[in-house]
């Protein structure tokens, strides 16, 4: 069975809430899914799969979270050369600067992003977010699956 992982960090939930959503999704479309705060996994564990979501909210002044997520996707981004990739996270008084700047650096280090933006929702993912999350964990699924 082809595998994601889920690999994020979050303060209050929001995030968090969105890899539920992203799991829930790439379950849906027939792969496995694993989902694990970014303090209880490493890079090396990360890499075992066939493709790697990221989630961290904007934080400090428009950027990932820079205690645990920062200092692992600088670890994981010497390797992410040709592989499958997607970004989320949730914001709040930004207008998503954050999460283009990740996307770029991702893709400048030569990731295949699943988008060529990271999915950004506001606070708490509800109504159409709620779809948009579990629709990027099926798509997920479907370029594993597909590959
Ligand atoms: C220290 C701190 C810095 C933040 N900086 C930004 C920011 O630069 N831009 C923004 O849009 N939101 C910012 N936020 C708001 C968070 O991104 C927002 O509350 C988000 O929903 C938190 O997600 P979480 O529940 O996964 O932690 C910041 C929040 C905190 C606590």
């Amino acid at each position: 069975m082809a595998g994601i992982i889920i690999v994020y960090w979050s303060g209050t939930g929001n995030t968090e809430r969105m890899a539920e959503l992203i799991a829930e999704g790439a379950t849906a479309g027939g792969a496995e899914a694993v989902r694990k705060a970014v303090s209880q996994t490493t890079v090396a564990e990360a890499l075992k799969y066939d493709a790697i979501a990221l989630g961290s909210p904007s934080m400090g002044t428009e950027v990932i979270e820079e205690g645990e997520m920062e200092p692992f996707v600088a670890e994981l981004e010497k390797s992410v050369e040709g592989r499958t990739l997607a970004l989320f996270g949730s914001y709040d008084w930004g207008d998503g600067e954050w999460m283009r700047n990740w996307a770029d650096r991702m893709k400048g280090q030569g990731a295949k992003l699943l988008d060529e933006q990271g999915l950004a929702v506001h606070l708490t993912p509800g109504g159409e977010d709620e779809e948009h999350c579990r629709d990027l964990g099926r798509r997920l699924a479907k370029a594993i699956l597909k590959a």
